[in-house]
């Protein structure tokens, strides 16, 4: 976690936007948010629930969030393991990860 840094929210939030987007990038291995209905196997974490879960000995909401940004970022590259692929800024840029991390809920509880 040494080189994380957290996302502010999207400057205008729009929940139709961060579905897309989810729906695009995330959806066709996690499965929907909140059920995980759809996932590829029971084996990948229900978005946001399982991760936030697993990750309360962080403490708070924003340190949380950097354990999303980090695992798009990174997938399971430096150090993190696991075999989700990576999202490169050009494939997704900061403005639509931050419409997904609003959309998973992760920004305002
Ligand atoms: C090709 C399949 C695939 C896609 C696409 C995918 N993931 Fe994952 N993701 C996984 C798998 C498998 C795991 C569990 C194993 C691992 O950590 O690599 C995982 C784990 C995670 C975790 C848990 C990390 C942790 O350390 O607890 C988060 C958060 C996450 N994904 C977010 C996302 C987001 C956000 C997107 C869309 C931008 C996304 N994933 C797209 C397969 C995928």
């Amino acid at each position: 976690m040494r080189s994380a840094i957290d996302l502010p929210p999207p400057a205008i939030r729009d929940e139709a936007r961060g579905k897309a987007l989810y729906t695009a990038a995330c959806a066709n291995c996690h499965g929907d948010v909140h059920t995980g209905k759809g996932r590829l196997a029971a084996s990948i974490p229900i978005l946001p629930e399982d991760t936030i879960a697993e990750h309360t000995y962080l403490g708070t909401l924003t340190a949380t969030r950097v354990v999303f940004i980090e695992k798009a970022r990174h997938g399971g590259f430096l150090g993190y393991g696991g075999v989700m692929p990576p999202f490169s800024l050009e494939a997704l840029s900061d403005a639509e990860l931050a419409d997904i991390l609003d959309y998973l809920g992760v920004y305002f509880r």
